[in-house]
């Protein structure tokens, strides 16, 4: 059912738990578009002229991230440069030309600290920019009031729902520096204009090593500061230094994976689940991130693992039944239907799989097999019709760890593909999804479209 995860996986510590629930700083009220809001606080905002900084206190790390409300709430996170100082980040209207910094509004921002298994402190600050216009530019930048970030550009989601486009990433997890990087270049070459990029989990090997960390923040560079990004947890992501470390809660992403991000809170009512379980409702689209960790045993290991089990099913099918959505997108990292040798979650597809069918999920976005599959519309583990009620399964990678490609459910696949790092695009209308597969070197591996009538009923094409 798995590779060698659980013996790596450790709880997270209290206090990377306790960081986690007191997230954000202060709100910016400002009126966003009138831009006069931002202008009654500039004073505040002015940096200090002081000699250039060394790159060592500078801010590492800067990403921002899918919000609960992308129309109006941007969250950013970055690695200060120094812990220690008053952690802020300033915004403004996009400018045609020079930004003026007396322009820009100062957002307190708020420093957490995730402790590794061994006490190591690695420190993650965060802001939330709130009351933003839809569909409008800012710019931004973090900081500590003398050493800052650069200025980036973000775009707020448009009003309701439209056309847009996102980024599909399998598991990123080893040599990221040397080679996974050219996937999420190519990937980003491919879909400038990206208002989001998934990542179906194991983004790094072992989520407890923040060199790891270092080398996918690397690999993403500047891109994300401007395009938010929406990451599942994988098996590698929770995996902490010493198998002892994992007893208590082995389905909890690591402390140094949080010590990156700063994700919607909407998921379940279950502490160690935050940032980890949660939805996005983006422009007519619900995608829903479920960490799957939980679900990767035959049964709940102890009591607290019950509790989060059960909450986080109970989560999902709230979700899946109260979306206001045309469209439907569910990822997670265990496949429900696996690409690779010997490799089956038949209790995970016997939990998922009924609430996909009956809530008419459009698209499942998985990785964990290091293989590309796509399956055809599938309900009750059959094909079905290509019209006919039902869901599409993909399972991706974008790193350079492939598996013998050999599915157990042959007969649902519509398109497969070995030893290929991939990237994906899915481009969104009102009344069609477009997902097009590409290898790394940019050669098209596989295209397909799930187009929807007035009555919500979709029709599978291949493109
Ligand atoms: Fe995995």
């Amino acid at each position: 059912m798995d590779d060698t995860t659980r013996e790596a996986q450790t709880p997270p510590p209290a206090g990377g738990q306790l960081s986690r629930r007191s997230l954000l700083a202060s709100m910016l009220a400002a009126t966003a578009g009138a831009g006069l809001g931002l202008k009654a606080h500039a004073k505040e905002a002015a940096a200090p002229a002081a000699a250039q900084p060394a790159a060592a206190a500078l801010p590492s790390r800067v990403a921002l991230m899918c919000s609960e409300d992308p129309a109006r709430l941007q969250r950013v996170a970055w690695r200060p440069g120094n812990p220690e100082a008053k952690a802020l980040a300033q915004l403004l209207l996009a400018p045609a030309g020079p930004i003026a910094e007396a322009d820009a509004l100062t957002v307190e921002a708020e420093t957490s600290v995730f402790n590794l298994p061994q006490g190591v402190p690695l420190a993650r600050s965060s802001a939330a920019f709130t009351s933003l216009a839809p569909g409008t530019a800012y710019c931004y930048r973090v900081g500590d009031g003398a050493s800052w970030s650069s200025w980036h550009t973000f775009r707020t989601a448009p009003e309701g729902a439209g056309s847009f486009r996102f980024l599909y990433f399998g598991d990123v997890q080893t040599e990221i520096r040397s080679q996974a990087a050219r996937t999420l270049r190519a990937g980003w070459q491919a879909a400038p204009d990206a208002r989001f990029a998934l990542f179906a989990g194991d983004l790094v090997n072992h989520g407890f090593n923040d060199s790891q960390w270092d080398e996918f923040h690397e690999a993403l560079g500047f891109m994300s500061g401007s395009v938010p990004l929406l990451p599942t947890p994988g098996n590698h992501d929770t995996k902490r230094e010493t198998p002892a470390e994992s007893l208590a809660a082995p389905y909890s992403a690591a402390p140094a994976y949080h010590a990156n991000f700063s994700l919607p809170q909407n998921g379940p009512d279950i502490p160690e689940l935050r940032g980890e379980a949660y939805y996005v409702d983006y422009q007519g689209v619900r995608v829903i991130s479920i960490n799957s960790n939980v679900l990767d045993d035959d049964r709940p290991l102890n009591e607290k693992h019950r509790q989060a089990w059960d909450g986080l099913l109970a989560w999902l099918e709230t979700a899946l039944r109260d979306n206001p959505n045309r469209w439907t997108v569910t990822t997670h990292h265990h496949p429900i239907y696996s690409g690779s040798e010997g490799r089956d979650n038949e209790g995970m597809r016997n939990l998922l799989r009924p609430l996909y069918d009956k809530y008419r999920v459009d698209l499942v976005l998985q990785g964990h097999d290091h293989c590309y599959c796509r399956t055809h519309k599938v309900a009750g583990d059959q094909v079905v019709a290509a019209d006919a009620p039902g869901t599409v399964y993909m399972v991706s990678v974008s790193g350079p760890k492939l598996y013998t490609l050999d599915p157990k459910f042959k007969q649902l696949m519509a398109a497969t593909r070995g030893k290929t790092q991939m990237y994906h695009t899915v481009d969104v209308t009102p009344d069609r999804l477009t997902v097009s597969g590409f290898a790394a070197n940019g050669e098209p591996v596989d295209a397909f479209s799930l187009t929807k009538d007035e009555a919500g009923n979709s029709t599978l094409a291949t493109v």
